[in-house]
């Protein structure tokens, strides 16, 4: 046993309700309490603590994540990284930027933004989310299409891992080939090997003036043509896809008329290259003969700033506005060129055996992955709706075996999927797994259940 360190930490109910989840709603926070370091130190003596009073540590950030990896509903500790705010140093000849793990990535987004640079890593959540967890959980949103996902980005890290040590894993360098890369390693490890204290990030040149198309397409088939023609025409920075009743959802929500006089059961943001408004004409031509060819049956391309910011929306505000349903999250990706059949056969599974609820499909399918969102009915009790949704993950799963694709493209493992990661990791890699898991954290106190059973 030994004694809490000087660390400041709240123990009320409203609190640990608060710290102890994260925007799945699934299961109820229990935590025991919270704590919040403002050093990598603090937390070498949190884990130390943990270590020695058989305590149970969860690392958390935003809390924005959708796959229950920051939950804490067995009387852990959670360890609250909000208060590591600090940004160490802008490097505009990198260039790059060195955070403290609590820093928003809205924050990091400002900063370079201010600078004359760009950190191309977004997403809905962006502004909430915080460094440590969107490299905990590898991030990615709507502009994989171009620029990849977190770990693309992260040159370094700072990381304490279960037996208190220290990791200072790449140090920022561009090149490095002294043996394999621990940094990498960490990225999307959701906090079972380590708790990263310090990132720094890759940053870029800001793209030139972008603009929206929003599209209306004649049926799903639609969609993979007219990704190749439209990647072929212009410079793309992503195309992303919802359906019918997202449209429905968001116009409930947001009080919104939707622009388009066609209502189609799919449609697409679709943003690219526009400097000087060089990049219109050639959307034309490309949005023209996809009519023609009888993919797409409408379309508005955005005249202003504003503009492309309010198409935007119709994809950007579907989470928050199905999030009173308590939705179920399929979070699914094959490769690119398996999409079609993959969508197709999905489609056709969810018809037979989702008939009972409104399914929510929308997603960066420029990407190769769908969020296939399953809405919990109005009348029914949420565990019942949970555990009739997993009676039918497997079927799904199965599916994205048969494709050889992830049942998680970006949300992460966490609880929710835990029990499925044979469907797309092999038994010997779920072992090896659970080697670096025995290498990091022999006495498994760091965020304990996630991502492996
Ligand atoms: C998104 O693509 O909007 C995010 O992954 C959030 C979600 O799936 O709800
Ligand atoms: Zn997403």
């Amino acid at each position: 046993m030994s004694a809490f360190p000087d660390i400041e930490t709240l123990t009320d109910a409203e609190s640990r309700l608060h710290y102890g989840r994260d925007w799945t709603r699934f299961w109820t926070p229990a935590p025991e309490r919270v704590v919040f370091p403002r050093s990598t130190e603090d937390v070498v003596a949190l884990v130390r603590w943990a270590g020695s009073n058989n305590r149970k540590l969860v690392p958390s950030g935003g809390r924005t994540g959708l796959s229950g990896g920051a939950v804490a509903a067995a009387g852990e500790v959670v360890v609250s990284l909000e208060k590591m705010r600090r940004q160490i140093e802008l490097d505009a000849v990198e260039p790059s930027l060195t955070v403290e793990a609590g820093v928003p990535v809205g924050e990091v987004q400002r900063t370079a933004a201010e600078a004359g640079l760009y950190y191309p890593v977004d997403w809905a959540a962006a502004g909430s989310s915080q460094v440590g967890g969107s490299i905990a959980t590898n991030a990615g949103g709507i502009r994989v299409l171009r620029y990849g996902m977190t770990r693309n980005w992260v040159r370094g890290l700072v990381v304490v891992d279960g037996r208190g040590r220290v990791l200072r894993l790449n140090r920022g360098l561009v090149k490095n080939n002294a043996g394999p890369d621990l940094c990498q390693l960490m990225v999307g490890s959701e906090g079972v090997l380590g708790i990263v204290t310090e990132a720094t990030l890759g940053l870029t040149r800001p793209p030139p003036a972008q603009s929206v198309l929003l599209l209306a397409f004649a049926d799903l088939s639609a969609l993979m043509p007219a990704l190749a023609a439209l990647r072929n025409a212009l410079s793309l920075s992503a195309f992303e896809f919802f359906d019918r009743r997202s449209v429905a959802r968001v116009a409930a929500h947001t009080g919104s008329s939707f622009p388009l006089a066609e209502q189609a059961d799919f449609h697409a943001v679709v943003e690219f290259d526009d400097p000087d408004g060089a990049g219109q004409d050639k959307a034309l031509e490309a949005f023209e003969s996809l009519v023609e060819d009888g993919h797409v049956i409408d379309g508005i391309l955005s005249q202003s700033d504003a503009q492309a910011a309010e198409l935007w929306r119709w994809r950007e505000a579907i989470t928050e506005s199905i999030a009173p349903c308590t939705p179920y999250k399929n979070d699914l990706s094959v490769r690119v060129s398996r999409v079609p059949r993959f969508l197709q056969a999905l489609e056709a599974l969810v018809g037979r055996y989702y008939p009972a609820f409104e399914v929510v499909w929308f997603g960066h399918i420029g990407d190769g992955n769908l969020h296939m969102n399953i809405l919990c009915p109005e009348a029914m009790d949420v565990a019942d709706f949970r555990a009739a949704c997993e009676g039918l993950s497997p079927r799904v799963f199965e599916l994205v075996r048969e494709h050889g694709g992830s049942i998680s493209a970006e949300h992460g493992v966490g609880l929710l999927k835990r029990d499925y990661l044979h469907y797309c990791r092999d038994a010997a890699e779920i072992d090896a797994l659970h080697g670096l898991k025995a290498l990091f954290d022999p006495a498994g106190l760091l965020n304990p259940g996630k991502l492996l059973a």
